[in-house]
């Protein structure tokens, strides 16, 4: 475990992460989230997000893979419904509290928990969300926050905030429309159903759908075949791929020359180690 990870926002230390519910571990290039307050099945709060954007500021140089998984039966049971009562959750607040906030603060404390989320895009890591059972509300929202997701095979998908009168608003709604369309992400948001594990492969949800008991060895697996792809080519690749969608072909096969000029020169041009 990281004592303390040092980024913009400061130095957080190990204690913190744990009173936001969190276990980070770091280690030959991989970083490992653990959602970890299994008794409330990972229910996270403002400082839940705020411990995974500082996570993100202060990530080591060295870490290329980041996984997010979660302790117990579930991933994540979404945001701790102690925020909905009056009293909400010690230290972190209350919806009606927050709701007399002027529009700007709130947008800014909304801001400031997707910042926990958008980093798990960047390029030059790969994110990679561990689900077993439950990932509701914000929890399938940070599922989705991640490029890629191994479920188990009891995993179940839920975009439960409709059903309680709010959006998901912790950058899901994006990833969420690219993976299956508009008209099913409309369906699921606002009937806010169940997506099992094998629903969710079909529906390009989930990479792999593994047994139970073989998560963590499919999500090892799936890290040393990552690890082993050279860290400028996986970043200049997933920069790429990234953008694909929102360019014309002959934009991106610009981007592919772009890219590809780069990676030859420093392959095998002048300026490379030991030319
Ligand atoms: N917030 C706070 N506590 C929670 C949450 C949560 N989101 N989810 C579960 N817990 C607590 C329960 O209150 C219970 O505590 P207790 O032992 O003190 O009674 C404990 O975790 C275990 O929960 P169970 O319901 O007993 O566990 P089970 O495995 O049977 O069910 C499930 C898990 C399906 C996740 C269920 O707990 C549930 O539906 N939770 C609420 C999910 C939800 O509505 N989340 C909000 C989504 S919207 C958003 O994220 C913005």
């Amino acid at each position: 475990m990281a004592d303390t990870i040092g980024g913009s926002r400061g130095t957080v230390s190990a204690t913190e992460f744990a009173e936001a519910g969190l276990h980070l571990d770091v280690g030959g290039g991989l970083a490992t989230i653990t959602l970890n307050r299994p008794e409330r099945r990972n229910a996270m709060t403002f400082a839940t997000w705020s411990a995974l954007a500082e996570i993100g500021a202060g990530l080591p140089p060295d870490v290329r893979v980041v996984v997010l998984r979660g302790a117990g039966p579930s991933f994540s049971a979404g945001v701790d419904l102690r925020m909905f009562q009056p009293e909400g959750v010690p230290g972190q607040g209350s919806f009606p509290a927050l709701a007399r906030l002027d529009d700007a603060e709130f947008d800014q404390m909304i801001a400031a928990a997707q910042e926990g989320f958008t980093w798990l895009r960047r390029p030059d890591v790969v994110s990679v969300a561990a689900v077993q059972g439950h990932a509701i509300g914000a929890g399938f929202q940070l599922a989705l926050a991640c490029d890629l997701r191994v479920l188990a095979a009891d995993a179940r998908l839920c975009m439960k905030e409709p059903t309680l009168g709010l959006v998901p608003d912790l950058t899901g709604t994006k990833p969420l429309v690219d993976a299956v369309g508009y008209a099913r992400a409309l369906e699921i948001c606002l009937t806010g159903r169940v997506v099992g594990a094998e629903e969710a492969r079909e529906l390009g949800l989930a990479e792999l759908v593994v047994p139970g008991d073989g998560l963590t060895e499919a999500v090892r697996d799936l890290c040393a075949a990552l690890l082993a792809t050279d860290r400028d080519t996986a970043t200049a690749t997933k920069r790429l791929l990234q953008g694909a969608a929102g360019r014309t072909l002959t934009e991106q096969a610009a981007c592919e020359r772009r890219e590809q000029v780069a990676r030859m020169k420093a392959l095998f041009g002048a300026g490379r180690p030991g030319a």
